[in-house]
């Protein structure tokens, strides 16, 4: 069982004036695909300094083994969730992202807009995902299927990847 926590980046969902429906589709979308547990679960408005200390707090105090963020990667003045995971991560895994976008760009031209990074940080892994639900669902959906390796190997699986 993997650990997961769920950060939701929006300033009116911190204000309290809407609903966090993206937080819900992530986990709906986990409780399918991946054997996993939503072990913390945050809403912060649009701050770099916020989002960074939610970051560090959960990947250093090793609360979480993939944090899932949604919100805040687009063009908007406030959109700040990617810098702020860029200042947090110690090494970037670009292909996560590619995978996104990649997928995402059949479906909507709008997905070139998302500026969504993923990294570790010691044993955790971060993705940024965009804010909507319908984005959330439509990036998630790619991702899910290496996720469970990718967060084996973080941990130190030792075993060799090579499929027979
Ligand atoms: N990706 C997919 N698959 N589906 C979407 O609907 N929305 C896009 C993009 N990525 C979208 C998507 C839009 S409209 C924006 S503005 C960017 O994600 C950034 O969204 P964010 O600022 O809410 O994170």
């Amino acid at each position: 069982m993997f650990r997961v926590a769920i950060l939701t980046v929006s300033d009116r969902s911190a204000a309290g004036v809407r609903d966090d429906q993206s937080g819900v589709v992530i986990r709906e979308l986990l409780a399918a695909e991946l054997p996993c547990e939503v072990v913390a679960y945050r809403v912060v408005p649009d701050e770099q300094p916020a989002i960074e200390a939610v970051l560090r707090e959960w990947a250093d105090r090793q609360v979480a083994d993939l944090v899932l963020t949604t919100g805040g990667t687009g063009l908007a003045p406030r959109d700040v969730t990617p810098e702020a995971t860029r200042a947090v991560i110690e090494r970037e895994v670009p292909g996560i992202p590619e995978a996104m976008r990649a997928a995402s760009l059949r479906v909507t031209p709008f997905a070139m807009l998302s500026r969504m990074v993923a990294g570790t940080r010691r044993r955790c892994l971060i993705i940024n995902l965009p804010g909507s639900p319908k984005g959330v669902r439509e990036n998630l959906e790619v991702i899910l299927p290496a996720l469970a390796h990718g967060l084996d190997k973080l941990l130190g699986d030792p075993s060799d990847c090579a499929p027979t």
